[in-house]
């Protein structure tokens, strides 16, 4: 299973990356305006940044809704490095945009996805990554993990090789049962990430590990 990590704060990524864990990012216009990162100059920076720290799979998302620019768009982020995946929006012109980046070499991770139909189109379309949102749609008293389940028996039954990239994950159980689901990547914050070293009888057991060891070490 692949770790990616949600965010555009450099610090983030690091403290990630650092732990070694960490096998891409994702972003999106939101999390970039959340860090201040605008103008297409800024942007650039900003993502080849992220690349800078990371081994690969960093996500930037597509503006434009429109096919031709669409593609225009996603030609200049996949040239800002290698390690970038063209996150590109799951609607008619963006189905169009994923095939053509497949024609063409380019990696694509399909976002706003909530259906599976919809995962349909784009594993058909070639997308390298599908971002299905589990979740909002948690948020709406849909169940997200029931949809990560559907994905993975329908891109089974056909080999579909598009990665089922679980995103919009809250907390760590989110992670841990689309680990037992079977889905190829989780994005989540840095905290889910972290939050899988907390138990207490860890914490406790070391505590009493290193008292017992202090009573004949001094
Ligand atoms: C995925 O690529 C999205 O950036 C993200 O997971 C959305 O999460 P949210 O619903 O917490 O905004």
């Amino acid at each position: 299973m692949k770790f990616f990590i949600d965010t555009a704060n450099l610090d983030e990524i690091k403290e990630a990356y650092d732990l070694g864990v960490l096998d891409g990012v994702t972003t999106n216009p939101s999390l970039m305006a959340k860090e201040g990162i605008s103008g297409s100059e800024n942007i650039t920076a900003h993502y080849k940044a992220i690349c800078g720290i990371v081994d690969n799979n960093v996500s930037a998302e597509v503006i434009a809704t429109d096919f031709e620019n669409i593609v225009k768009e996603g030609k200049e982020l996949a040239k800002i490095d290698d390690k970038i995946v063209v996150k590109v929006p799951m609607i008619k012109d963006g189905v169009k945009a994923i095939k053509y980046f497949t024609s063409e070499g380019i990696r694509t991770n399909c976002t706003l996805v909530f259906s599976p139909g919809q995962a349909i189109l784009a594993a058909k379309a070639g997308a390298s990554y599908l971002s299905p949102f589990i979740g909002r749609l948690d948020d709406i008293s849909h169940d997200g993990l029931a949809l990560i389940e559907q994905i993975v028996e329908i891109y089974d039954n056909y080999g579909f090789t598009t990665e089922i990239l679980a995103a919009s994950v809250r907390h760590t159980m989110h992670l841990v049962q689309c680990a037992e689901i079977g889905a190829d990547v989780v994005t989540c914050p840095l905290k889910v990430i972290t939050g899988l070293l907390n138990h207490p009888l860890t914490d406790i057991g070391l505590e009493k590990f290193l008292a017992d060891h202090k009573k004949v070490n001094g």
